[in-house]
């Protein structure tokens, strides 16, 4: 059953479907990093949060729940999808918690579908177009909620005193990768007992020798880089398993005026090219049932093969984007884009610091005079990616399956003669 017509059909849920039709017509509103910021530092006023999450996430949530209808009918016949979809019509007030695990339970849908109804090139196609929108949203909607709950809890996080929420204002993007590798090395050991080194090199075109600094959600960058490193360890011990030394991975970080860019290269093997989309897959994805691996130890660096694409989304949320590069028989690069436009940053402090921040210090600029320096560099180029259900959304779901418009080699030569 339609999820909408399943509402409709659920006398307890009178009025919502009132509701998701009246919020789908508004557009989801993308903030920008320096709206984040703004918001979370110099203007936090927890009342004013509330009366825009109060229509922000109606909205987002139920522009995707318009696209949730055109799913497959049996996929959203599965009874991890209707679970799914029942949690949707619950109060706000616990979503977050609740929703902790729609992803494996999306994925299991996903996996239960599959076992009955095997794969297709349209399905496939559907379901990719909707979950990379889904999942996006999630991340959307959850961001806006750690932020009201982190700002408004009346506490300073003890050991980031600097952040505004999630968002570091001058995160450190060495760190991070130093904190991934050391997390996904340990899982390696514990699984190899081995793990490959990690070389590191930075290039920071304008100013060489100052640290590489970002504006961004440190959580987001460590999720992408863990799982980037699980996966390239993983490559590389099981493809040198009959040697003595393990090809190291190497990291390489470069800021641009436009660009932050991480490069992970490793000597893992490598993936023959047909094959590189499909590791961005949800449908494909090889990987077992989330059930079957709740046994982590089986399998500690890989897991149910949403690594990439989730990754990908992080990437994408702040207009950045994840990228494969592989050499079949040699290794595999994964590149990730991140908008910055530090290196633009002009020395105007001036509205940035509100009266009860601004002090003033004789010599050199105070943290929080450098702190605003960063914020004010913020470009409208780090603004958050949103899915909007409309025409153009719908059209997505209703192609039908077409002919190839290139040619498929047959495998008989064509006799040209007559
Ligand atoms: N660096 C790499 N070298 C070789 N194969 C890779 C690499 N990264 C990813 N892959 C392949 O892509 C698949 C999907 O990766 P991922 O999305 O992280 O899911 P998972 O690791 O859970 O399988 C992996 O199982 C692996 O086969
Ligand atoms: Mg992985």
């Amino acid at each position: 059953m339609k999820f909408a017509q399943y509402l409709l059909k659920n006398s307890r849920m009178v009025g919502i479907p009132k509701q998701v039709e009246r919020f789908a017509k508004f557009s989801p509103s993308p903030l920008s990093m320096k709206q984040f910021i703004d918001f979370g530092s110099t203007d936090a006023c927890e009342k004013t949060s509330f009366v825009f999450l109060r229509q922000e996430l109606p909205v987002r949530l139920a522009n995707i729940m318009k696209e949730i209808d055109f799913l497959p009918d049996k996929l959203l016949g599965t009874p991890s999808l209707r679970l799914l979809t029942s949690w949707f019509t619950e109060a706000l007030v616990t979503v977050r918690n609740r929703h902790n695990d729609v992803v494996p339970t999306m994925a299991q849908g996903v996996v239960e579908y599959k076992e009955a109804f095997g794969v297709d090139p349209v399905t496939d196609q559907n379901v990719q177009y909707f979950l990379d929108r889904f999942y996006m949203s999630r991340i959307s909607t959850r961001m806006l909620m750690n932020q009201h709950t982190l700002i408004f809890d009346g506490s300073v996080n003890p050991a980031h005193p600097k952040h505004i929420g999630s968002i570091d204002p001058s995160c450190d993007v060495v760190e991070v990768v130093k904190d991934a590798y050391e997390a996904s090395k340990m899982l390696c050991e514990q699984y190899y007992l081995t793990s490959p080194d990690m070389e590191i090199s930075l290039v920071n075109s304008k100013n060489p020798d100052q640290p590489l600094h970002l504006v961004y959600v440190p959580s987001h960058l460590y999720h992408m880089l863990f799982e980037l490193f699980k996966n390239a360890m993983r490559a590389t011990v099981e493809t040198h398993e009959a040697s003595f030394t393990l090809p190291p991975v190497k990291v390489r970080v470069s800021l641009g005026s436009e660009d932050l860019t991480i490069k992970m290269s490793d000597r893992g093997g490598g993936v023959p090219l047909r094959k590189i989309e499909r590791l961005f897959s949800y449908m494909y994805s090889t990987a077992p049932s989330p059930v079957h691996i709740d046994n982590s130890r089986n399998a500690p660096l890989a897991g149910f093969g949403y690594g990439l694409p989730i990754s990908r989304l992080y990437a994408k949320y702040f207009q950045g984007d994840l990228q494969l590069y592989s050499m079949e028989g040699y290794g595999t690069s994964a590149v990730i884009y991140l908008k910055v436009r530090g290196t633009h940053a002009h020395m105007h402090t001036h509205k940035l610091t509100n009266s009860h921040t601004h002090t003033h210090k004789p010599h050199g600029p105070s943290l929080t005079t450098s702190c605003a320096v960063v914020i004010q560099a913020l470009s409208s180029d780090s603004v958050e990616r949103l899915p909007v259900f409309n025409q153009s959304a719908l059209r997505h779901y209703q192609t039908t399956p077409e002919a190839d418009d290139w040619c498929m080699p047959s495998k008989e030569p064509k006799k040209m003669g007559k």
